[in-house]
């Protein structure tokens, strides 16, 4: 599944992506008591909001495959003025995603909306942290509002 949120108007405003990785189109009923009640699409909302008042922009997108999101990254990083990404679990695995994050010249701020250190062993590995300009773990859905914010600051 891919799915756009608002933010492709080739303005003025700074445009962030956000991209979601596997699984994350499932939030909502995925393990609420791990990952919340809100739903991605909810998520995308509240960032829109948030994003409005910032007077930037944003372009969210989620797929479940490796390799429409390094497509994705390829295709739309260079024209972003950053990146919010939580990989699901192709964090914890995934050398393809990380080089293709690696390649892009935009701050990148992994999110998780879990606290990845207090799961299991696997999970306490990312790949994408060292590439990333910051990291929001276990702070659920705020994590993204966080990092847009963060992101604005820098810019
Ligand atoms: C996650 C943590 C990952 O370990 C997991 O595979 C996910 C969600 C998070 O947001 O907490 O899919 O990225």
């Amino acid at each position: 599944m891919a799915l756009l949120c608002g933010g492709l108007e080739k303005g003025k405003k700074m445009t962030f992506l956000v991209i979601s990785g596997p699984n994350l189109n499932m939030l909502g009923t995925r393990q609420p008591e791990i990952y919340g009640s809100m739903t991605l699409e909810q998520i995308h909302t509240r960032l829109r909001e948030r994003a409005q008042e910032l007077n930037v922009s944003v372009e969210c997108f989620q797929s479940n495959h490796e390799g429409v999101l390094i497509d994705f990254i390829q295709e739309h990083a260079e024209k972003s003025a950053g990146i919010i990404i939580n990989a699901g679990a192709f964090t914890h695995y995934s050398i393809a995603l990380r080089d293709a994050l690696a390649a892009v010249h935009v701050p990148i701020i992994e999110v998780h909306l879990s606290n990845i250190y207090a799961r299991e062993e696997f999970r306490h590995h990312s790949l994408i942290a060292g590439i990333s300009r910051g990291h929001i773990v276990g702070l659920g859905w705020r994590g993204y509002l966080y990092a847009l914010q963060a992101l604005t600051d820098l810019r």
